[in-house]
């Protein structure tokens, strides 16, 4: 396992649609355990491959129990409610925003191993994985309020 250099607002690689993962091979092992060990040593909740610079449809996020959940391909199957919290990204280091995002999140998505499987969880960890999922699709929390797009503007980057 090796730590990888995290991609940061401002390079356009975070604002591509990561393509879905088609072989569950060593490969894949490699970089979801290359993107755990980041997400670890940088601190994060959660990280998905575009932010390593590879543009897959993987994410990885951490339970509050200190379980970590590996997400492939994943498609949202349902919403509930909307709460609004402070969110981070470890693309964006040192600024955070109150971003709305569903209470609840219902996903279908497939294991490492390409074992498909249907997962729901609300509070923060369903903030952590809309937030991850949003990556996914080249959106950034800091797209989605005033503060953010300030930031942006302030930054002078998209
Ligand atoms: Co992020």
């Amino acid at each position: 396992m090796s730590v990888r250099n995290i991609v940061t607002l401002g390079n356009e690689t975070l604002r591509k649609k990561s393509k879905p993962v088609v072989d569950f091979d060593e490969s894949l092992g490699t970089l979801l355990d290359d993107m755990k060990q980041t997400m670890i040593e940088k601190n994060g909740m959660g990280i998905s491959a575009v932010q390593v610079g590879v543009l897959r449809r993987a994410l990885i996020a951490e339970k509050e129990d200190g379980d970590f959940l590996e997400v492939i391909n994943p498609t949202i199957l349902e919403t509930k409610g909307k709460v609004k919290k402070s969110e981070g990204c470890l693309s964006v280091p040192g600024f955070y925003t109150e971003v709305e995002r569903p209470e609840y999140v219902k996903i279908e998505a497939y294991d490492r191993h390409g074992n498909k499987f249907e997962y729901e969880t609300e509070g923060y960890f369903a903030r952590c994985i809309c937030h991850e999922i949003d990556h996914l699709n080249g959106i950034l929390f800091v797209d989605l309020t005033k503060a953010g797009q300030e930031y942006k503007k302030k930054k002078g980057v998209q």
